[in-house]
């Protein structure tokens, strides 16, 4: 037999990782209040960084973010915000937003280098034949749908980074728009003030998974 054996150490590193991803999961939830702490930019690079890991449909990345940080700026946010409080206390706001006609203007961008010229003219005309025919507002959506899952990968990196926020849809999107200059087609996947957590929050309250799934 000539099968190869895993390292022993293999096991209990695969542990430790899954014991870890775990955690993440499990102590990320709700903070709204932070402490008075900047945070190191390296940091807030890495969140983002992580977050952009998401994977999208043709690897289309829709997703952009704005880290809002400027005191006079994070106050106008918390009046966008209909004056929750979170977005004034936390050190940082992170917004996270689809561009989808950005997306579209260099998709080819987002063809993987591996594909080479070939893979550039297939992103292409695969972008062009599925959206030149829809109006922003509906290919919108969809590069909306996009973000929502970097928000999510967002979520988890800045918990796994030791950081926590709340996720935030109360906000008026048009006055968003006009404070950090954006064009009028961009979409939010919402905002995430974010910091080194002052309390503990809510613990978890969730449906079981027996009234949430159907198992066929
Ligand atoms: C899309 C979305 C929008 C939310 N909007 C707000 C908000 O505007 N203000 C707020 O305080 N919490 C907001 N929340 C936080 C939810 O209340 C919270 O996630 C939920 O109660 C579950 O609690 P947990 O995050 O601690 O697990 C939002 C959450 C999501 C996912």
């Amino acid at each position: 037999m000539t099968q190869t054996q895993p390292h022993p150490t293999d096991a209990a590193a695969q542990a430790a990782t899954a014991q870890a991803i775990r955690e993440v999961f499990e102590s990320r939830r709700s903070i709204r209040q932070f402490l008075p702490e900047a945070i190191p930019e390296a940091d807030l690079r890495e969140m983002l960084r992580l977050a952009s890991l998401a994977p999208s449909a043709w690897n289309a990345q829709t997703w952009r973010f704005a880290v809002v940080q400027d005191p006079a700026i994070k106050e106008q946010l918390q009046a966008v915000a209909y004056g929750q409080a979170q977005v004034g206390n936390a050190p940082a706001v992170i917004v996270v937003y689809s561009d989808m006609e950005d997306t579209l203007q260099h998709i080819e961008e987002t063809s993987h280098p591996g594909m080479g010229d070939a893979g550039r003219t297939q992103q292409r005309q695969t972008f062009d034949g599925t959206f030149g025919a829809q109006d922003v507002a509906q290919r919108g959506q969809w590069g909306l749908a996009q973000a929502y899952i970097a928000f999510g990968f967002l979520m988890l990196a800045a918990r796994g980074l030791g950081y926590d926020g709340v996720p935030m849809l109360g906000f008026d999107p048009a006055k968003l728009r006009e404070l950090l200059d954006l064009p009028g087609h961009v979409q939010f996947a919402g905002i995430f003030p974010v910091g080194k957590r002052a309390n503990d929050g809510f613990s978890h309250h969730r449906h079981s998974i027996d009234r949430i799934t159907l198992w066929k």
